[in-house]
This record gives C-alpha cells, structure tokens and sequence, in this order.
C-alpha cells in the first residue's frame, strides 16, 4: 500500500499509523501524529480506492452504504501490509497506535473486529459500523478510543454506540467521547486523544 514512512526519535518504539479521510492523502494527518506523539516513528497511508477523484479505502455503494465484499479484501489487504512493513522497518506491531478519521477510521474498525490484531491503541476520529463480521474469540484486547458527534450529519449516534457494543464484544477495551462539532476534526477533541494517549 503506498505510504510515508518517518523514523521514530529518541529511540521510540511505538508507530503511529495514519489513515485519512474520504479525499485526503498521506499527508492530511501527519501533523495530528506529531501533537499524539512527537517521538514515535510514522506510517501513513494513502487510501487507493478512486472515487470522483477521491482517494478512499475501500469502495461504497452510496454515502454511508459500504461495498462490504471489497471492504473484506481491503482489511485482509491492510492486515497483510501492515505485519509485512513492521517487519520490513523492524517495527514492533504490539507497540502500534492506529489512527483514522472517518473512511480511514472505518478501515480500522473493520480490523479491529474481524482480524486477530495485537496492536495496542486505536484512535477512531468518527467511525461508523463497518460491517457486522465479528471474530468472538480474540485473546488479545485492544485499547481503542471512539471520538463522535452527537451532531454528526454523517455518522448518527446510534451507529457509534453500535460500534462500541461491537468492539467490546470483540474484547477490545473502549472509551467513548461525545462533541458537537459535527464530522470535524476540532481541536476539542484531537486534545482529549491526545490526552487518552497520555493516560496509557
Ligand atoms: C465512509 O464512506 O467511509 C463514510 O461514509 C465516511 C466518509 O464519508 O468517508
């Protein structure tokens, strides 16, 4: 998958990975990496699907309405690139932080509750549900961080209180925060992510 790669500094071990949204790129999110954490090393993706000209990162049949066979093949395909490339930078995934706003946070979400992943924290920048295909018997518990709006004219509050029930069903450990600014990404609530890192 195309990417930015920045080293860690001052012999960080943890990787955040960045996913944009639908039109963004690789570059949208790099500045949220460096506030979360200014040390640790960068993966950032560029969602290869077009729409309009539009990069996303799985394809869908409407606003809100997901092709869930190509959403399927595009989580294995993040799966796979992402336990090739920790390996290949000589990464350690258990360290990573997924970070995703919007479609890129819907690609995260769709692999915290289908893959086996033993990554340590997620930051989802308003998700919705990506799908209902669940693995029941995860070992591993991911700390993951929903971020929403009760405003939100594209995510409705009931799809984010699904997620969460789905998440933790999955045995993952969720803390939600609720705004009301809309789909934006306001400082409001990247403060209260960045925050929740802090916390551990
Ligand atoms: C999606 O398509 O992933 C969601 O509707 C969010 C977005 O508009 O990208």
């Amino acid at each position: 998958m195309f990417h930015i790669y920045q080293k860690a500094k001052n012999n960080s071990r943890r990787t955040i990975v960045l996913l944009h949204g639908t039109g963004g790129d690789e570059y949208d999110l790099l500045p949220l990496a460096t506030y979360y954490d200014e040390d640790a090393a960068v993966i950032s993706l560029r969602g290869m699907v077009q729409e309009q000209g539009m990069n996303r990162f799985f394809k869908r049949l409407s606003a809100g309405v997901f092709d869930e066979e190509d959403l399927m093949s595009r989580t294995d395909e993040f799966q796979k690139f992402l336990e090739t490339i920790f390996q290949q930078y000589e990464l350690d995934l258990s360290l990573a932080v997924l970070v995703g706003y919007s479609n890129g946070a819907n690609l995260i979400a769709s692999y915290l509750l289908h893959v086996n992943t033993v990554v340590s924290h997620a930051i989802l920048h308003h998700p919705m549900v990506p799908h209902c295909f669940i693995l029941p018997d995860r070992q591993h518990t991911t700390n993951v961080l929903v971020l929403a709006s009760d405003n939100d004219p594209i995510v409705p509050t009931h799809q984010t209180e699904e997620l969460c029930t789905l998440l933790n069903k999955t045995n993952h450990q969720v803390t939600q925060y609720l705004f009301k600014h809309g789909h934006q990404l306001a400082p409001l609530e990247t403060q209260a992510a960045k925050n929740w890192l802090l916390e551990g």
